[in-house]
């Protein structure tokens, strides 16, 4: 592909439980499809070229399921981290998690430590997980860490400025180019709030479990017709 390949892309997978009720399976099945989908993409994305990819895997608000598919969920994220997360770590990606400093079962919360530690150093690509994330609470956070810092004199009110609210959102990431969301839902959902400020949107209709390498590719594609323009004029 002779494409311009955005730096960052972003993934709402949405459509989990709506691709497994269309096959009469339980909405677990479609979580773990998902997750099969998922493994694939990141792969297929730092190979084009994507130097970050960030994806929404469990949002504040998604502790308001039922307490069958929460747990599915964080026992599912277990799994991933610890056994399929290793063969990104032996392809150099760095795995980084943007949440909230609590919230997730102790056994996850160790694991994530684990992989960032474990993948601290690795330069090919960065692979960031949103888990227990929400846009607005991560604006709140920045602001609170800001203010203390603020007022322990460590900076100066009038210096902050893009540079450093950006070291204080959860991950120190470049602006997101390309949002893809999938399942025909047209919504941002309080996701990367700061970071999609001049993002592409593509909603495909495809359900997240069936967003494959192909589909991927054809999101570059749209992305290319794109003119960028950032407020300015060509
Ligand atoms: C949204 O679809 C999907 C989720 C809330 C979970 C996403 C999780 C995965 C893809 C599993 C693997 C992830 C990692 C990071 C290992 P939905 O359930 O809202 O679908 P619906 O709108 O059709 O009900």
């Amino acid at each position: 592909m002779k494409y311009n390949i955005p730096n960052h892309v972003a993934i709402i997978m949405d459509g989990n439980g709506r691709w497994a009720t269309k096959r009469g399976l339980k909405r677990s099945a479609g979580h773990l499809e998902g997750s099969k989908t998922l493994k694939k993409l990141v792969k297929h994305a730092l190979k084009r070229g994507v130097k970050v990819l960030s994806v929404f895997a469990f949002s504040t608000e998604n502790f308001k399921r039922s307490k069958e598919e929460v747990d599915y969920l964080m026992n599912l994220f277990v799994k991933m981290f610890k056994d399929n997360f290793k063969e990104l770590k032996e392809n150099n990606i760095k795995i980084v998690f943007s949440k909230k400093e609590s919230g997730l079962p102790s056994k996850l919360e160790e694991i994530i430590k684990e992989v960032e530690e474990d993948t601290k150093n690795n330069t090919g690509g960065i692979f960031n997980v949103c888990i227990n994330y929400g846009g607005q609470d991560e604006i709140i956070d920045m602001t609170k860490n800001i203010c203390n810092k603020v007022l322990n004199n460590e900076i100066n009110i009038e210096d902050i400025d893009k540079n450093i609210i950006e070291k204080n959102l959860y991950q120190d990431l470049p602006s997101i180019d390309l949002l893809i969301r999938t399942s025909g839902e047209y919504r941002i959902s309080n996701y990367m709030l700061w970071q999609l400020a001049y993002a592409e949107m593509y909603f495909p209709d495809t359900y997240f479990p069936d967003f494959d390498e192909a589909e991927f590719d054809k999101a570059i594609e749209i992305y290319n017709k794109r003119d960028r323009r950032f407020g300015g004029i060509k």
